[in-house]
């Protein structure tokens, strides 16, 4: 089935829910992040493993929704972290309401994320809940990393990929192990589509690292240049400052120093040494190593060609998205 097919059954259940209780000011945020859209990748991906290890999707819908609704809590907090205006081309929940409701509204979505998980038997329950605590406090560990990283002039892209893993890559994984959890699949299933979504998930961080500077303001739904703004420390400035020539290091060491109040021309500056660097290209070949190294966990895994074109779809898919 295509990743249309499983997004369109997902929404369904997703606007069947009914977000909005008393009191208002708490739940209203959570519906506004819940129906501003995205690109649903994560229950999409546990329903397609579900799938592929022979269930009837529709089972996986709550583990889905849980995955959506942790997510989406991630992203309400990390744009308070992020100081970001602009969520899939409408303001933050930070913007339109305040710092302290994007704090309890998040904090009631991971909360409400746990619940879904109640759908299941005892001993499904119990898989889904211990790989979603490891999870979410894998991503919790990489968001402090991200934070971190701002303020040292010493990170490595080792410790960079290391940092995207945990911040992004084990969600991603999770999903589609969660799938094969519902769909009650050999151990060995569950680990090799965890490897495979492991790394299509640093791909995907990526990439969105890449969109962050070089993505198209109209459709990114994001600011630009965010990450320039606070200094995140992404494959785009580390691999510049391995191959810039030592005036373009220093100019990038310097803009890098601290957070300025103007920021334009810091962001053209930043861009343009990137660009000079053939860096739009650098990080490209990674996207596409990781995506490759996705590709090769599929050739280990028992299911049928038609199954692993599916996926490699996705995979595809992501690494030439331009949201
Ligand atoms: C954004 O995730 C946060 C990252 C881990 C890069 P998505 O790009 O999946 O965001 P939506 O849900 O589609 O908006
Ligand atoms: C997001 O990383 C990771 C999590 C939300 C856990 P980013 O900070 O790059 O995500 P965006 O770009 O704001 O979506
Ligand atoms: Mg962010
Ligand atoms: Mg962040
Ligand atoms: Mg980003």
């Amino acid at each position: 089935m295509d990743i249309l097919h499983y997004q369109q059954a997902f929404l369904k259940y997703l606007t069947s829910k009914k977000w909005v209780q008393e009191p208002k000011n708490l739940y209203e945020p959570v519906d506004y992040i819940l129906q501003l859209g995205g690109k649903r990748i994560r229950p999409v991906l546990a329903l397609m493993a579900a799938d592929i290890f022979g269930k009837d999707y529709q089972e996986a819908l709550p583990a889905a929704l849980a995955i959506e609704v942790f997510h989406n809590f991630t992203l309400v907090h990390d744009d308070i972290m992020d100081d970001a205006p602009l969520r899939r081309g409408k303001p933050t929940v930070h913007e339109k309401w305040d710092i302290n409701t994007g704090i309890l509204s998040g904090d009631a979505m991971l909360i409400l994320a746990y619940q879904y998980f109640e759908n299941y038997a005892p001993d499904v329950f119990h898989k889904l809940a211990k790989l979603f605590s490891k999870t979410a406090l894998e991503v919790c560990d990489g968001q402090q990393l991200d934070v971190d990283f701002e303020t040292r002039n010493d990170v490595t892209i080792d410790e960079y990929i290391n940092m995207i893993r945990l911040k992004t890559s084990v969600l991603v994984a999770a999903a589609l192990k969660m799938g094969a959890i519902v769909a009650e699949t050999k151990d060995k299933n569950a680990d090799l589509i965890y490897d495979f979504g492991l790394n299509l998930g640093l791909a995907f961080q990526l990439q969105d690292d890449y969109l962050d500077t070089f993505g198209d303001p109209d459709t990114f739904g994001k600011q630009i240049g965010g990450d320039i703004i606070e200094n995140k420390k992404t494959y785009l400035y580390l691999k510049a400052l391995e191959v810039a020539n030592e005036d373009d290091q220093q100019k990038l060491a310097y803009f890098y120093r601290k957070k300025l109040k103007d920021n334009s021309i810091k962001i053209t500056e930043v861009t343009r040494i990137f660009e000079l660097n053939d860096i739009p290209i650098l990080i490209k070949q990674q996207i596409e190593t990781y995506t490759e190294k996705a590709f090769n966990t599929l050739l280990k895994m028992h299911i049928s060609e038609a199954n692993k074109q599916n996926l490699k779809n996705f995979g595809l898919w992501l690494m030439n998205r331009t949201v």
